[in-house]
Protein backbone atom coordinates (compact mmCIF):
# COMPACT_ATOMS: atom_id res chain seq x y z
CA UNK A 1 0.00 0.00 0.00
CA UNK A 2 1.37 3.57 -0.70
CA UNK A 3 1.71 5.79 2.21
CA UNK A 4 -1.43 6.94 2.28
CA UNK A 5 -3.06 10.01 4.67
CA UNK A 6 -4.77 8.78 8.16
CA UNK A 7 -7.79 7.49 6.92
CA UNK A 8 -11.47 7.31 7.49
CA UNK A 9 -12.26 3.55 8.14
CA UNK A 10 -15.56 2.22 6.38
CA UNK A 11 -16.08 -0.84 8.55
CA UNK A 12 -18.20 -3.46 6.01
CA UNK A 13 -20.78 -4.88 7.50
CA UNK A 14 -21.87 -6.84 4.38
CA UNK A 15 -23.43 -3.92 2.85
CA UNK A 16 -24.14 -3.52 -1.37
CA UNK A 17 -22.83 0.26 -0.78
CA UNK A 18 -19.72 -0.26 1.81
CA UNK A 19 -17.33 0.72 -1.26
CA UNK A 20 -19.34 3.29 -2.22
CA UNK A 21 -19.57 4.52 1.12
CA UNK A 22 -15.90 5.02 0.93
CA UNK A 23 -15.76 6.20 -2.76
CA UNK A 24 -18.06 9.20 -1.71
CA UNK A 25 -16.11 10.25 1.97
CA UNK A 26 -13.04 10.20 -0.68
CA UNK A 27 -14.69 12.44 -3.13
CA UNK A 28 -15.87 14.74 -0.08
CA UNK A 29 -11.78 15.20 0.04
CA UNK A 30 -10.91 12.72 3.08
CA UNK A 31 -8.65 9.67 2.36
CA UNK A 32 -11.07 6.76 3.02
CA UNK A 33 -10.22 2.70 3.47
CA UNK A 34 -12.70 -0.17 3.64
CA UNK A 35 -11.73 -2.79 6.17
CA UNK A 36 -14.27 -5.66 6.63
CA UNK A 37 -15.83 -6.17 10.11
CA UNK A 38 -13.87 -8.85 11.29
CA UNK A 39 -10.89 -7.16 11.38
CA UNK A 40 -9.41 -7.18 14.88
CA UNK A 41 -9.93 -3.76 17.19
CA UNK A 42 -5.87 -3.97 17.31
CA UNK A 43 -5.14 -3.70 13.50
CA UNK A 44 -7.74 -1.25 13.28
CA UNK A 45 -6.66 1.11 15.83
CA UNK A 46 -3.16 0.32 14.23
CA UNK A 47 -4.50 2.11 11.04
CA UNK A 48 -4.86 5.30 13.44
CA UNK A 49 -8.46 6.49 11.48
CA UNK A 50 -9.77 9.60 11.97
CA UNK A 51 -13.08 8.21 12.00
CA UNK A 52 -15.23 4.89 11.29
CA UNK A 53 -18.30 4.41 9.74
CA UNK A 54 -20.28 1.68 10.22
CA UNK A 55 -21.96 0.32 6.79
CA UNK A 56 -25.15 -1.27 6.34
CA UNK A 57 -25.61 -5.03 6.25
CA UNK A 58 -28.23 -7.51 6.04
CA UNK A 59 -27.94 -8.98 9.26
CA UNK A 60 -30.11 -8.24 12.68
CA UNK A 61 -28.60 -6.60 15.11
CA UNK A 62 -30.77 -9.42 17.35
CA UNK A 63 -29.29 -12.55 15.78
CA UNK A 64 -26.92 -14.63 17.35
CA UNK A 65 -23.44 -14.26 15.32
CA UNK A 66 -24.55 -10.94 14.37
CA UNK A 67 -21.40 -8.69 13.58
CA UNK A 68 -20.33 -6.26 15.87
CA UNK A 69 -17.68 -3.90 16.87
CA UNK A 70 -15.12 -4.27 19.86
CA UNK A 71 -16.62 -1.95 22.51
CA UNK A 72 -12.87 -0.72 23.19
CA UNK A 73 -13.17 1.12 19.98
CA UNK A 74 -16.41 3.07 20.82
CA UNK A 75 -14.15 4.40 23.72
CA UNK A 76 -11.27 6.00 21.93
CA UNK A 77 -12.82 9.04 21.07
CA UNK A 78 -12.63 8.14 17.80
CA UNK A 79 -15.46 9.93 15.84
CA UNK A 80 -18.20 7.72 14.90
CA UNK A 81 -21.16 7.52 12.44
CA UNK A 82 -23.62 4.76 11.57
CA UNK A 83 -25.39 4.11 9.04
CA UNK A 84 -28.39 1.54 8.37
CA UNK A 85 -27.42 -1.71 10.32
CA UNK A 86 -24.09 0.42 11.64
CA UNK A 87 -26.85 2.89 12.74
CA UNK A 88 -28.96 0.44 14.69
CA UNK A 89 -25.69 -1.31 15.90
CA UNK A 90 -24.54 1.74 17.37
CA UNK A 91 -28.06 1.99 19.36
CA UNK A 92 -27.54 -1.09 20.71
CA UNK A 93 -23.91 -1.19 21.83
CA UNK A 94 -24.44 2.72 23.23
CA UNK A 95 -27.56 1.45 25.59
CA UNK A 96 -30.36 2.57 23.35
CA UNK A 97 -33.21 -0.10 21.64
CA UNK A 98 -33.59 -1.69 17.92
CA UNK A 99 -36.70 -4.00 17.68
CA UNK A 100 -38.21 -5.38 14.37
CA UNK A 101 -41.72 -2.94 14.72
CA UNK A 102 -43.10 -4.90 11.67
CA UNK A 103 -42.75 -1.26 9.26
CA UNK A 104 -40.27 -1.92 6.74
CA UNK A 105 -38.99 0.94 4.87
CA UNK A 106 -37.62 0.45 1.30
CA UNK A 107 -36.69 3.24 -1.68
CA UNK A 108 -37.14 6.64 -1.20
CA UNK A 109 -38.76 7.65 1.96
CA UNK A 110 -39.78 11.50 3.36
CA UNK A 111 -37.81 12.75 6.19
CA UNK A 112 -38.33 15.72 8.78
CA UNK A 113 -35.01 17.05 10.73
CA UNK A 114 -34.66 19.21 13.39
CA UNK A 115 -33.08 22.32 12.53
CA UNK A 116 -30.52 22.56 15.18
CA UNK A 117 -28.90 19.46 13.79
CA UNK A 118 -25.06 19.62 13.92
CA UNK A 119 -25.58 16.52 11.03
CA UNK A 120 -28.87 18.31 9.10
CA UNK A 121 -27.58 21.97 9.41
CA UNK A 122 -28.13 23.98 6.43
CA UNK A 123 -30.50 21.69 5.10
CA UNK A 124 -34.33 21.74 4.56
CA UNK A 125 -36.49 20.73 7.42
CA UNK A 126 -37.94 17.53 5.45
CA UNK A 127 -36.84 16.21 2.60
CA UNK A 128 -36.58 12.38 0.70
CA UNK A 129 -34.02 9.92 1.34
CA UNK A 130 -33.10 6.32 0.68
CA UNK A 131 -33.94 3.38 3.15
CA UNK A 132 -33.82 0.08 2.79
CA UNK A 133 -34.16 -1.39 6.70
CA UNK A 134 -36.81 -4.12 8.66
CA UNK A 135 -35.32 -3.38 12.08
CA UNK A 136 -35.64 0.10 13.38
CA UNK A 137 -34.17 1.85 16.26
CA UNK A 138 -36.72 2.67 18.84
CA UNK A 139 -35.39 4.25 21.44
CA UNK A 140 -32.01 6.72 21.16
CA UNK A 141 -28.70 5.95 23.82
CA UNK A 142 -28.93 7.93 26.74
CA UNK A 143 -27.72 11.73 25.92
CA UNK A 144 -27.70 11.36 22.42
CA UNK A 145 -30.39 13.98 20.56
CA UNK A 146 -33.02 12.27 18.14
CA UNK A 147 -32.59 14.27 15.23
CA UNK A 148 -34.76 13.02 11.85
CA UNK A 149 -37.67 10.92 11.55
CA UNK A 150 -40.27 9.43 8.83
CA UNK A 151 -43.99 8.28 9.05
CA UNK A 152 -42.95 4.76 9.47
CA UNK A 153 -39.17 5.69 11.93
CA UNK A 154 -39.53 7.89 15.04
CA UNK A 155 -35.66 7.39 15.29
CA UNK A 156 -34.61 8.27 11.93
CA UNK A 157 -31.15 9.72 12.70
CA UNK A 158 -29.45 10.32 16.67
CA UNK A 159 -26.37 12.18 17.69
CA UNK A 160 -23.93 13.02 20.36
CA UNK A 161 -22.25 16.11 19.42
CA UNK A 162 -20.09 16.13 22.59
CA UNK A 163 -19.10 12.40 22.09
CA UNK A 164 -18.87 12.86 18.51
CA UNK A 165 -21.00 9.81 17.28
CA UNK A 166 -23.91 10.21 14.86
CA UNK A 167 -25.73 7.76 12.98
CA UNK A 168 -28.79 7.58 10.40
CA UNK A 169 -30.97 4.92 9.35
CA UNK A 170 -30.96 5.76 5.66
CA UNK A 171 -28.11 5.60 2.77
CA UNK A 172 -26.78 9.22 2.38
CA UNK A 173 -24.60 7.30 0.04
CA UNK A 174 -26.69 6.67 -2.92
CA UNK A 175 -27.06 8.91 -5.50
CA UNK A 176 -30.66 8.54 -4.90
CA UNK A 177 -30.64 10.09 -1.16
CA UNK A 178 -31.15 14.10 -1.33
CA UNK A 179 -28.22 15.51 0.72
CA UNK A 180 -26.18 12.57 1.05
CA UNK A 181 -23.40 13.72 0.82
CA UNK A 182 -24.20 17.18 3.21
CA UNK A 183 -25.19 14.57 5.42
CA UNK A 184 -21.42 12.77 5.27
CA UNK A 185 -20.03 16.26 5.26
CA UNK A 186 -21.85 17.26 8.23
CA UNK A 187 -20.30 14.20 10.15
CA UNK A 188 -16.63 14.87 8.98
CA UNK A 189 -16.13 18.37 9.21
CA UNK A 190 -19.06 19.95 11.92
CA UNK A 191 -19.28 16.51 14.25
CA UNK A 192 -15.47 14.84 13.81
CA UNK A 193 -13.68 18.49 13.05
CA UNK A 194 -11.90 17.02 10.49
CA UNK A 195 -9.68 18.66 7.88
CA UNK A 196 -9.66 17.81 4.44
CA UNK A 197 -6.78 15.49 3.69
CA UNK A 198 -6.95 13.92 -0.27
CA UNK A 199 -6.61 15.59 -3.55
CA UNK A 200 -5.76 14.62 -6.92
CA UNK A 201 -2.44 16.68 -6.86
CA UNK A 202 -1.69 15.15 -3.13
CA UNK A 203 -2.02 11.67 -4.15
CA UNK A 204 0.28 11.78 -7.16
CA UNK A 205 3.40 13.21 -5.44
CA UNK A 206 2.72 10.69 -2.67
CA UNK A 207 2.06 7.75 -5.75
CA UNK A 208 5.88 9.03 -7.22
CA UNK A 209 7.92 9.38 -4.12
CA UNK A 210 6.10 5.92 -2.87
CA UNK A 211 7.69 4.53 -6.18
CA UNK A 212 11.00 6.51 -5.66
CA UNK A 213 11.78 4.90 -2.45
CA UNK A 214 10.83 1.52 -3.06
CA UNK A 215 12.18 1.31 -6.51
CA UNK A 216 15.51 3.21 -5.47
CA UNK A 217 17.97 2.49 -8.74
CA UNK A 218 16.42 0.21 -9.84
CA UNK A 219 14.66 -0.59 -13.21
CA UNK A 220 11.32 -1.80 -13.79
CA UNK A 221 9.20 -2.86 -16.89
CA UNK A 222 5.53 -1.95 -17.24
CA UNK A 223 2.88 -4.42 -19.78
CA UNK A 224 1.11 -1.22 -21.48
CA UNK A 225 -2.55 -2.59 -22.81
CA UNK A 226 -4.37 0.59 -23.96
CA UNK A 227 -6.53 1.06 -21.19
CA UNK A 228 -6.65 3.58 -18.49
CA UNK A 229 -5.06 1.89 -15.25
CA UNK A 230 -1.52 0.66 -17.09
CA UNK A 231 -1.72 4.04 -18.69
CA UNK A 232 -1.56 5.90 -15.41
CA UNK A 233 0.61 3.17 -13.77
CA UNK A 234 3.13 4.03 -15.98
CA UNK A 235 2.97 7.11 -16.18
CA UNK A 236 3.24 7.40 -12.62
CA UNK A 237 6.66 5.28 -13.07
CA UNK A 238 7.98 6.89 -15.48
CA UNK A 239 7.63 10.56 -13.81
CA UNK A 240 9.26 8.71 -10.95
CA UNK A 241 12.17 6.92 -12.17
CA UNK A 242 12.75 8.22 -16.05
CA UNK A 243 13.70 5.83 -18.38
CA UNK A 244 14.43 2.99 -16.17
CA UNK A 245 10.81 1.76 -17.30
CA UNK A 246 10.45 0.27 -20.48
CA UNK A 247 7.01 -0.30 -21.38
CA UNK A 248 5.83 -3.39 -23.34
CA UNK A 249 2.99 -3.51 -25.66
CA UNK A 250 1.86 -6.71 -26.65
CA UNK A 251 0.40 -7.23 -29.77
CA UNK A 252 -2.02 -10.12 -29.69
CA UNK A 253 -4.17 -9.55 -32.61
CA UNK A 254 -7.32 -9.40 -30.74
CA UNK A 255 -7.01 -5.45 -30.44
CA UNK A 256 -9.42 -3.17 -31.85
CA UNK A 257 -9.10 -1.02 -34.76
CA UNK A 258 -6.64 1.71 -33.49
CA UNK A 259 -5.25 0.96 -30.10
CA UNK A 260 -1.75 -0.26 -31.07
CA UNK A 261 -1.43 3.47 -32.91
CA UNK A 262 -3.05 5.33 -29.81
CA UNK A 263 -0.57 3.45 -27.53
CA UNK A 264 2.42 4.24 -30.17
CA UNK A 265 1.39 7.70 -30.68
CA UNK A 266 -0.70 9.55 -28.15
CA UNK A 267 0.76 7.60 -25.14
CA UNK A 268 4.48 8.22 -25.89
CA UNK A 269 4.34 11.67 -27.07
CA UNK A 270 2.35 12.68 -23.72
CA UNK A 271 4.80 10.55 -21.35
CA UNK A 272 8.01 10.24 -23.95
CA UNK A 273 8.43 6.97 -22.36
CA UNK A 274 10.52 4.08 -24.11
CA UNK A 275 8.26 1.58 -25.54
CA UNK A 276 8.76 -1.93 -26.80
CA UNK A 277 5.90 -2.98 -29.45
CA UNK A 278 6.19 -6.97 -29.71
CA UNK A 279 4.11 -8.63 -32.54
CA UNK A 280 2.79 -11.11 -31.33
CA UNK A 281 -0.24 -11.83 -33.49
CA UNK A 282 0.79 -14.99 -35.09
CA UNK A 283 1.60 -16.91 -31.98
CA UNK A 284 -1.68 -15.95 -30.20
CA UNK A 285 -3.84 -16.58 -33.47
CA UNK A 286 -2.30 -20.24 -33.69
CA UNK A 287 -2.84 -20.84 -30.16
CA UNK A 288 -6.31 -19.78 -30.36
CA UNK A 289 -6.70 -22.12 -33.88
CA UNK A 290 -10.63 -24.13 -33.13
CA UNK A 291 -11.22 -22.88 -29.25
CA UNK A 292 -14.53 -22.31 -28.81
CA UNK A 293 -14.53 -22.74 -24.91
CA UNK A 294 -14.20 -18.75 -23.24
CA UNK A 295 -12.47 -20.40 -20.51
CA UNK A 296 -9.63 -22.01 -22.23
CA UNK A 297 -9.49 -19.15 -24.26
CA UNK A 298 -8.63 -16.74 -21.72
CA UNK A 299 -5.96 -19.72 -20.23
CA UNK A 300 -4.26 -19.79 -23.64
CA UNK A 301 -4.05 -16.08 -23.86
CA UNK A 302 -3.06 -15.87 -19.96
CA UNK A 303 -0.09 -18.21 -21.11
CA UNK A 304 1.15 -16.48 -24.68
CA UNK A 305 0.70 -13.26 -23.08
CA UNK A 306 3.45 -14.28 -19.95
CA UNK A 307 5.75 -16.21 -22.11
CA UNK A 308 5.96 -13.16 -24.51
CA UNK A 309 6.90 -10.30 -21.80
CA UNK A 310 9.22 -12.67 -20.01
CA UNK A 311 11.17 -12.80 -23.63
CA UNK A 312 10.57 -9.29 -23.62
CA UNK A 313 12.37 -9.18 -20.35
CA UNK A 314 15.18 -11.10 -20.98
CA UNK A 315 15.89 -9.56 -24.41
CA UNK A 316 15.98 -6.61 -22.42
CA UNK A 317 18.72 -7.45 -19.93
CA UNK A 318 20.40 -8.77 -22.48
CA UNK A 319 21.01 -4.82 -23.04
CA UNK A 320 22.16 -3.75 -19.46
CA UNK A 321 24.23 -5.02 -16.82
CA UNK A 322 21.46 -3.89 -14.46
CA UNK A 323 18.72 -6.19 -14.07
CA UNK A 324 14.95 -5.96 -14.42
CA UNK A 325 14.07 -5.93 -10.70
CA UNK A 326 10.23 -4.45 -10.86
CA UNK A 327 7.57 -5.26 -12.66
CA UNK A 328 4.59 -2.18 -12.40
CA UNK A 329 0.55 -3.22 -12.66
CA UNK A 330 -1.97 -1.15 -12.47
CA UNK A 331 -3.60 -2.75 -9.85
CA UNK A 332 -6.47 -0.76 -8.29
CA UNK A 333 -8.08 -0.25 -4.81
CA UNK A 334 -11.26 -2.74 -5.63
CA UNK A 335 -8.87 -4.99 -6.78
CA UNK A 336 -6.90 -5.21 -3.08
CA UNK A 337 -10.32 -5.11 -1.32
CA UNK A 338 -11.51 -7.82 -3.07
CA UNK A 339 -8.74 -10.29 -2.46
CA UNK A 340 -9.16 -10.02 1.19
CA UNK A 341 -10.21 -6.18 2.63
CA UNK A 342 -14.00 -6.83 1.82
CA UNK A 343 -16.58 -8.51 3.99
CA UNK A 344 -18.69 -9.51 0.97
CA UNK A 345 -16.09 -11.20 -1.33
CA UNK A 346 -19.21 -13.55 -2.88
CA UNK A 347 -20.92 -10.45 -4.72
CA UNK A 348 -17.20 -9.62 -5.91
CA UNK A 349 -15.58 -11.15 -9.16
CA UNK A 350 -11.80 -9.67 -9.63
CA UNK A 351 -9.77 -9.78 -13.40
CA UNK A 352 -6.57 -9.16 -14.12
CA UNK A 353 -5.06 -7.67 -16.94
CA UNK A 354 -2.91 -10.24 -18.48
CA UNK A 355 -4.68 -14.17 -17.14
CA UNK A 356 -2.66 -14.03 -13.84
CA UNK A 357 1.23 -13.92 -13.28
CA UNK A 358 3.37 -16.41 -13.14
CA UNK A 359 3.60 -18.16 -9.54
CA UNK A 360 7.73 -18.31 -10.35
CA UNK A 361 7.76 -14.80 -10.87
CA UNK A 362 10.83 -13.12 -9.86
CA UNK A 363 9.77 -9.31 -10.40
CA UNK A 364 8.87 -7.30 -7.60
CA UNK A 365 5.60 -5.65 -7.68
CA UNK A 366 5.02 -1.94 -8.13
CA UNK A 367 1.51 -0.76 -7.98
CA UNK A 368 1.05 2.90 -7.55
CA UNK A 369 -2.51 2.72 -8.04
CA UNK A 370 -3.82 0.29 -5.41
CA UNK A 371 -5.10 2.76 -3.37
CA UNK A 372 -7.27 4.63 -5.82
CA UNK A 373 -10.57 3.87 -7.49
CA UNK A 374 -11.12 3.99 -10.93
CA UNK A 375 -12.57 7.81 -11.39
CA UNK A 376 -9.29 8.68 -9.23
CA UNK A 377 -7.19 7.22 -11.51
CA UNK A 378 -8.61 9.08 -14.39
CA UNK A 379 -8.33 12.25 -12.23
CA UNK A 380 -4.65 11.38 -11.50
CA UNK A 381 -4.28 10.51 -15.41
CA UNK A 382 -5.90 14.29 -16.53
CA UNK A 383 -3.29 15.70 -13.99
CA UNK A 384 -0.52 13.74 -15.48
CA UNK A 385 -1.54 15.12 -19.12
CA UNK A 386 -2.80 11.74 -20.40
CA UNK A 387 -4.16 12.44 -23.73
CA UNK A 388 -8.49 12.20 -23.11
CA UNK A 389 -8.72 9.73 -25.65
CA UNK A 390 -6.88 7.23 -22.95
CA UNK A 391 -8.20 8.82 -20.00
CA UNK A 392 -11.30 8.76 -19.86
CA UNK A 393 -11.31 5.35 -22.70
CA UNK A 394 -13.78 2.56 -21.64
CA UNK A 395 -12.16 -0.28 -20.02
CA UNK A 396 -11.54 -3.16 -22.88
CA UNK A 397 -10.91 -7.40 -21.29
CA UNK A 398 -7.01 -8.02 -21.73
CA UNK A 399 -8.00 -11.17 -23.75
CA UNK A 400 -9.43 -8.57 -26.19
CA UNK A 401 -11.43 -9.66 -29.02
CA UNK A 402 -10.86 -13.45 -28.49
CA UNK A 403 -13.93 -12.89 -25.87
CA UNK A 404 -15.98 -11.04 -28.09
CA UNK A 405 -16.20 -13.66 -30.46
CA UNK A 406 -18.65 -16.58 -29.65
CA UNK A 407 -16.97 -19.12 -31.60
CA UNK A 408 -13.34 -20.07 -32.73
CA UNK A 409 -11.26 -16.93 -33.39
CA UNK A 410 -9.55 -16.33 -36.76
CA UNK A 411 -8.65 -13.42 -39.04
CA UNK A 412 -11.77 -13.07 -40.84
CA UNK A 413 -14.13 -12.83 -37.65
CA UNK A 414 -11.63 -10.78 -36.09
CA UNK A 415 -11.87 -8.53 -39.31
CA UNK A 416 -15.60 -8.90 -39.26
CA UNK A 417 -16.26 -7.80 -35.34
CA UNK A 418 -13.41 -4.76 -35.72
CA UNK A 419 -15.47 -2.97 -38.39
CA UNK A 420 -18.56 -3.19 -36.43
CA UNK A 421 -16.86 -2.32 -33.13
CA UNK A 422 -15.44 0.57 -34.98
CA UNK A 423 -18.75 1.87 -36.21
CA UNK A 424 -20.48 1.12 -32.77
CA UNK A 425 -17.69 3.39 -31.06
CA UNK A 426 -17.48 5.65 -33.65
CA UNK A 427 -21.35 6.65 -33.49
CA UNK A 428 -21.55 6.43 -29.77
CA UNK A 429 -18.94 9.27 -29.63
CA UNK A 430 -20.48 11.61 -32.72
CA UNK A 431 -23.88 11.22 -30.38
CA UNK A 432 -21.89 12.94 -27.77
CA UNK A 433 -22.36 9.85 -25.72
CA UNK A 434 -19.14 8.60 -24.78
CA UNK A 435 -19.05 9.82 -20.76
CA UNK A 436 -22.36 8.22 -20.31
CA UNK A 437 -22.01 4.74 -21.17
CA UNK A 438 -19.60 2.86 -18.76
CA UNK A 439 -18.33 0.45 -21.52
CA UNK A 440 -20.04 -0.45 -25.24
CA UNK A 441 -18.98 -4.31 -26.24
CA UNK A 442 -19.57 -5.30 -28.96
CA UNK A 443 -20.12 -8.96 -30.01
CA UNK A 444 -20.14 -11.10 -33.22
CA UNK A 445 -22.00 -14.39 -32.56
CA UNK A 446 -19.46 -16.22 -34.97
CA UNK A 447 -21.25 -19.94 -35.30
CA UNK A 448 -24.78 -18.34 -35.71
CA UNK A 449 -26.29 -17.05 -39.01
CA UNK A 450 -29.82 -15.84 -39.88
CA UNK A 451 -31.55 -15.31 -42.97
CA UNK A 452 -31.84 -11.35 -44.34
CA UNK A 453 -32.24 -9.78 -47.63
CA UNK A 454 -30.07 -7.25 -49.01
CA UNK A 455 -30.30 -5.63 -52.11
CA UNK A 456 -32.39 -8.21 -54.18
CA UNK A 457 -30.86 -11.63 -52.63
CA UNK A 458 -30.95 -13.50 -49.81
CA UNK A 459 -28.20 -13.95 -47.41
CA UNK A 460 -27.18 -15.55 -44.56
CA UNK A 461 -25.12 -13.97 -42.62
CA UNK A 462 -24.08 -13.25 -38.78
CA UNK A 463 -25.83 -11.40 -36.35
CA UNK A 464 -23.99 -8.66 -34.19
CA UNK A 465 -24.49 -7.93 -30.27
CA UNK A 466 -24.51 -4.29 -29.15
CA UNK A 467 -23.62 -4.51 -25.44
CA UNK A 468 -23.74 -1.20 -24.14
CA UNK A 469 -23.55 -1.09 -20.15
CA UNK A 470 -23.61 2.11 -17.52
CA UNK A 471 -22.19 1.14 -14.20
CA UNK A 472 -20.41 1.93 -11.39
CA UNK A 473 -17.86 -0.19 -10.80
CA UNK A 474 -18.09 -3.21 -13.32
CA UNK A 475 -19.19 -5.25 -10.53
CA UNK A 476 -23.10 -4.61 -11.49
CA UNK A 477 -23.99 -2.92 -14.64
CA UNK A 478 -27.33 -2.03 -16.12
CA UNK A 479 -27.81 -2.04 -19.87
CA UNK A 480 -27.57 1.54 -21.40
CA UNK A 481 -30.95 3.02 -22.94
CA UNK A 482 -29.34 4.54 -25.89
CA UNK A 483 -31.74 6.69 -28.12
CA UNK A 484 -33.40 4.92 -31.06
CA UNK A 485 -31.88 7.24 -32.92
CA UNK A 486 -28.17 6.58 -32.48
CA UNK A 487 -29.30 2.68 -32.21
CA UNK A 488 -30.77 2.87 -35.56
CA UNK A 489 -28.00 4.60 -37.22
CA UNK A 490 -25.58 1.84 -35.59
CA UNK A 491 -27.50 -1.00 -37.12
CA UNK A 492 -28.26 0.12 -40.53
CA UNK A 493 -24.11 1.30 -41.14
CA UNK A 494 -23.31 -2.26 -39.63
CA UNK A 495 -25.30 -4.05 -41.83
CA UNK A 496 -24.58 -1.71 -44.83
CA UNK A 497 -20.58 -1.82 -44.33
CA UNK A 498 -19.92 -4.84 -43.11
CA UNK A 499 -19.69 -7.29 -45.36
CA UNK A 500 -20.91 -10.67 -43.71
CA UNK A 501 -23.41 -9.18 -41.03
CA UNK A 502 -27.01 -9.01 -41.91
CA UNK A 503 -28.57 -8.81 -38.29
CA UNK A 504 -27.71 -6.70 -34.94
CA UNK A 505 -29.49 -7.11 -31.57
CA UNK A 506 -29.54 -5.21 -28.34
CA UNK A 507 -28.41 -7.13 -25.54
CA UNK A 508 -31.52 -5.89 -22.64
CA UNK A 509 -29.22 -7.73 -19.52
CA UNK A 510 -28.20 -6.40 -16.52
CA UNK A 511 -25.69 -7.48 -14.71
CA UNK A 512 -26.68 -10.06 -12.47
CA UNK A 513 -27.96 -12.19 -14.53
CA UNK A 514 -25.76 -11.59 -17.14
CA UNK A 515 -21.84 -10.34 -17.07
CA UNK A 516 -20.89 -7.38 -19.08
CA UNK A 517 -18.95 -9.45 -21.98
CA UNK A 518 -20.32 -12.69 -23.40
CA UNK A 519 -17.46 -14.83 -22.32
P1 LIG B 1 -17.76 -9.23 -16.76
O1 LIG B 1 -17.83 -9.77 -18.14
O2 LIG B 1 -17.23 -10.22 -15.77
O3 LIG B 1 -16.68 -8.06 -16.84
O4 LIG B 1 -19.03 -8.61 -16.29
C1 LIG B 1 -16.47 -7.08 -15.85
C2 LIG B 1 -15.41 -6.12 -16.35
O5 LIG B 1 -14.14 -6.77 -16.49
C3 LIG B 1 -13.70 -6.74 -17.83
N1 LIG B 1 -13.07 -8.04 -18.09
C4 LIG B 1 -11.75 -8.24 -18.08
N2 LIG B 1 -10.73 -7.37 -17.94
N3 LIG B 1 -9.20 -9.16 -18.18
C5 LIG B 1 -9.45 -7.83 -18.01
O6 LIG B 1 -8.51 -7.04 -17.92
C6 LIG B 1 -10.17 -10.08 -18.32
O7 LIG B 1 -9.90 -11.27 -18.47
C7 LIG B 1 -11.52 -9.59 -18.28
N4 LIG B 1 -12.73 -10.19 -18.41
C8 LIG B 1 -13.68 -9.22 -18.29
C9 LIG B 1 -14.93 -6.46 -18.65
O8 LIG B 1 -14.61 -5.85 -19.89
C10 LIG B 1 -15.70 -5.55 -17.72
O9 LIG B 1 -15.19 -4.24 -17.74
Amino acid sequence: MNQAPNPVLVIDFGAQYAQLIARRVRELGFYSELVPHYISADALLAKKPLAIILSGGPASVYESNAPSLASEILSKQIPVFGICYGFQLLAKLLGGEVAQTGLREYGATKISVESNSSLFRNLPSSYQVWMSHGDSVVRAPAKFIVTASTDGTKVAAFEDVAKRIAGVQFHPEVVHCEYGMDVLRNFLINISGLKLNWSTDQVLSDAISKVQRQAGNGRAIVGLSGGVDSAVAAAIVQRAIGDRLTAVFVDHGLLRTGEREQVERDFVAATGVKLVVEDAKERFLSALKDITDPEQKRKIIGAQFIRVFESVAAKLQQQSTEPIEFLVQGTLYPDVVESGGGASAATIKSHHNVGGLPEDMRFKLLEPLNTLFKDEVRSVGKLLGLPTEIVNRHPFPGPGLAIRIVGSVNDERLEILRAADLIAREELTNAGLNDQVWQFPVVLLADVCSVGVQGDGRTYGHPIVLRPVSSEDAMTADWSRLPYSLLAKISSRITNEVTGVNRVVLDITSKPPGTIEWE
